[in-house]
């Protein structure tokens, strides 16, 4: 409808002129002479709006209703009438040269405008890539920090074991000074426990600063795990956490150290335990995969781990917990790695988190499939 509305306004225009022409007495010929200009306005605006073929059809119409007029009414001669059919000849070249220019420009500006439209896109697209700059470096420069800091921390560590050697050492001395029962017994084995947890602590630590080969060999899964089911169960019925091990449908067997595993499994069973409230559950099961992966699943229904956390957990040193060390899964991550294997962590918040680990197999009992 809307698309009519300009030849409508167009063909008015040239019809009311033309009245004006026949019904305006010939005696009156400046009259003529303005209406005769007045032509101009329709041809113009038809070719600005649609061009050079819009501007020849509209000079053609006026020509066509314009022409009986100075044939019948003027008389029509050649001689007498010269300036009027020149009018005519120069409403046509009006009409083309007007809608010929106003093509161009229309063409120029939607040249300009897809430029502008590749433009606005080539800046988006800049600016996705300097904010992912950005982010890289963010991320390169606390990398840096982090070797930073770990390298200072490793030579402490490193400074940290040789005393505690020679503490261990001199209380194992004193005790045997004391009988057993004496409270002074009781309290240099106390002493030596606490010497062997934080030696323990350094070397996980030197452990996770410089990485050493570890002892591979044949080791069942399900073993390991009855063994972490065992060490963490008296914990989960102290915080009223129902704890449950699916055992795997067939007997897994993976190259590992054992001891590095177990380590691992411990710290995200740990983890799981305190992160799940009184009447949570924590649920270790194990599946057997036909590509000969193994895969080994923690599931708590605990508190969950936002975005944020979520990004940092594997980072030394962070933690939420007011006595953690943050180290937990740093080391579980490099264990579960050295022995080629991959650690996910999947968390929605308020609901709980799974902990995924999969390692390649080195045999199962009957070939384990799922
Ligand atoms: N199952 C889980 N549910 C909720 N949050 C978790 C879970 N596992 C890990 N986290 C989050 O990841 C952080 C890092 O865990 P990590 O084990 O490395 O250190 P930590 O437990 O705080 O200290 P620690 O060195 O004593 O283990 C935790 O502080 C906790 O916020
Ligand atoms: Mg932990």
């Amino acid at each position: 409808m809307k698309k009519l509305v300009r030849p409508f306004l167009l063909f008015v225009c040239i019809i009311g002129i033309s009245m004006l022409h026949y019904l305006t007495p010939l005696n009156m010929p400046y009259l003529h002479d303005i209406y005769q200009r007045l032509y101009y306005l329709p041809i113009i605006l038809a070719a600005f709006w649609y061009g050079f073929r819009g501007g020849l059809a509209c000079s053609t119409f006026v020509s066509v209703v314009y022409a009986p007029h100075i044939l019948f009414q003027w008389g029509g001669h050649l001689t007498v009438e010269m300036e009027k059919y020149l009018e005519i000849i120069l409403y046509n070249v009006v009409g083309c040269v007007t809608g010929i220019l106003s093509q161009k420009e229309r063409e120029r500006s939607a040249e300009l405008q897809e430029t502008a439209r590749g433009l606005d896109e080539s800046f988006k697209k800049l600016q996705a890539q300097s904010e992912r700059m950005i982010t890289i470096e963010e991320k390169l420069r606390r990398a840096e920090k982090l070797s930073t800091l770990g390298e200072m921390a490793a030579v402490l560590a490193h400074e940290i074991r040789n005393p505690l050697g020679s503490i261990r050492g001199t209380a194992e001395i004193l005790k045997d000074d004391y009988q057993p029962g004496d409270p002074k017994h009781e309290f240099i084995e106390i002493q030596i426990k606490e010497t062997e947890r934080l030696n323990r602590v350094v070397e996980d630590f030197l452990h996770m600063a410089r990485p050493q080969p570890v002892d591979m060999l044949p080791c069942p899964i399900q073993d390991e795990l009855d063994t972490i089911f065992f060490l963490v169960s008296n914990d989960a019925r102290e915080r009223q956490i129902k704890l449950v091990l699916q055992p795997p449908a067939v007997p897994v067997i993976i190259k590992a150290d054992g001891e590095k595993l177990r380590q691992a499994f411990l710290n995200i069973a740990i983890n799981a335990l305190q992160a799940t409230p009184p009447g949570g559950s924590v649920i270790i099961s194990t599946k057997v995969y036909q590509t000969g992966l193994c895969e080994i699943r923690f599931r708590d229904t605990g508190l969950g781990i936002d975005a944020e956390t979520l990004s940092r957990i594997f980072e030394p040193f962070y933690t939420t917990k007011p006595d953690g060390t943050g180290l937990g899964l740093a080391i579980t991550k490099k264990i579960i790695e050295s022995h080629n294997g991959t650690l996910l962590v999947e968390s929605e918040p308020g609901h709980g988190t799974t902990v995924t680990v999969r390692l390649p197999m080195q045999d199962t009992a009957n070939g384990g499939i799922s």
